[in-house]
């Protein structure tokens, strides 16, 4: 093991996500930077206070199993030829079964706490990977749901039913504690989390970030590109981050959009239990880590804050009589404050 180069700092930053007491928030998110163990290594020494791994989809377990998602759904014909938009199993880093060993092989190399990531959106034999991911040494999980609903014959409620029976299906397979990373595209994303969380959710995890294709209008073809973050989109978590953790007990955390010490406050203050980034961390390494948390301490020694504990939630919407209003009043002000 390597000498750690994570500075030493006098605040107390410690926090509890998923169970999980840690020194501080930050921690890499969900990202192909731990198929690489000397990386990840690197990542605990710059002080990551946990690691989360990429996903392991959904497509892939039903692959392996030679069944495609698509054949098992009862509108077959619809989309048979939906197979071949989803890479084929090589082109992904790591199969179901070299998953299960990375999270045996991370345990071994690193002592912060491991936290895996399935990423799917039915509840179906592929959840059975839950089990042997809490068998290969997981201390959480996170179950990412990303999914565009663009079937005219599907509601809202149906698309939410399916997640709750994801969670609750998890939640019966296993012990460890359970983190569900949403899009924030739900209509009534309040109710939702409050489902979620009751179904068995421990976390939140705002947002996914969508990763929306552009359009080569010379070759007229569909061009994915993926574009890292800057601060701008951290705004949206904010937002809800303020209203959810005035509402639910379950941790939240935040992923999208922390570049700087200051985003980081700006996601405590409004609830977050955890930061996660990827973006800082592909743009300037692993050490990043280590920055945003001095930083973090600074701000806190700065401004007279004793412990991240009681900045926690403190620019959240529980003591806002109305959220709804509150947000339409800002919109308003918003709109009225545009000077030319
Ligand atoms: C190269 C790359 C791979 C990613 N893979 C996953 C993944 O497998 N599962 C997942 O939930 N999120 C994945 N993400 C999303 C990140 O975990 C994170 O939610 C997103 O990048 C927003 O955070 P950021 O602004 O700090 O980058 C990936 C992001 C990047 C850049």
């Amino acid at each position: 093991m390597t000498t750690s180069t994570a500075a030493a700092v006098s605040t107390d930053l410690s926090t509890r996500y998923l169970g999980l007491a840690l020194p501080h928030p930050f921690m890499p998110g969900a990202s192909p930077m731990v198929d690489d163990l000397d990386m990840v290594r690197r990542l605990e020494d710059a002080g990551a206070a946990a690691i989360v791994m990429h996903s392991l989809f959904e497509e892939q377990i039903e692959m392996e199993q030679g069944r495609t998602l698509y054949d098992i759904e009862s509108n077959v014909n619809v989309f048979s030829e939906a197979s071949s938009f989803f890479p084929r199993p090589a082109e992904f880093r790591l199969g179901p079964q070299t998953y299960l060993e990375q999270i045996r092989r991370i345990k071994e190399a690193v002592k912060v706490p491991v936290i895996a990531s399935l990423n799917g959106i039915t509840a179906t034999g592929w959840l059975e990977y839950a089990k042997l991911i809490e068998q290969a040494g997981a201390d959480a999980l996170e179950l990412n749901v990303y999914y565009v609903a663009t079937n005219p014959d599907e509601d809202g409620a149906a698309v939410e039913r399916r997640t709750v029976e994801i969670v609750r299906t998890v939640r019966q397979a296993i012990r460890i504690p359970i983190a569900v990373k949403l899009s924030p595209f739900f209509s009534s994303l309040s109710h939702f989390a409050a489902r979620l969380e009751a179904a068995g959710a421990d976390g939140l995890v705002l947002f996914n970030r969508f990763y929306q294709p552009d359009i080569d209008i010379e070759e007229l073809e569909v061009r994915n590109e993926l574009r890292l973050s800057d601060s701008s989109e951290l705004l949206l978590r904010l937002r809800w981050m303020a209203i959810l953790s005035a509402q639910r007990k379950l941790d939240l955390a935040v992923s999208g959009g922390v570049h700087t010490p200051a985003d980081a406050v700006k996601a405590v203050m409004a609830g977050a239990r955890s930061v996660q980034i990827v973006s800082a961390i592909l743009k300037n390494g692993p050490q990043h880590l280590n920055a945003l948390r001095v930083g973090l301490s600074r701000i806190l020694e700065e401004r007279g804050y004793e412990s991240l504990a009681q900045m926690h939630g403190c620019m959240n919407l529980s003591r806002c009589p109305d959220p709804a209003a509150f947000e339409r009043g800002n919109y308003m002000r918003i709109l009225q404050g545009w000077r030319p």
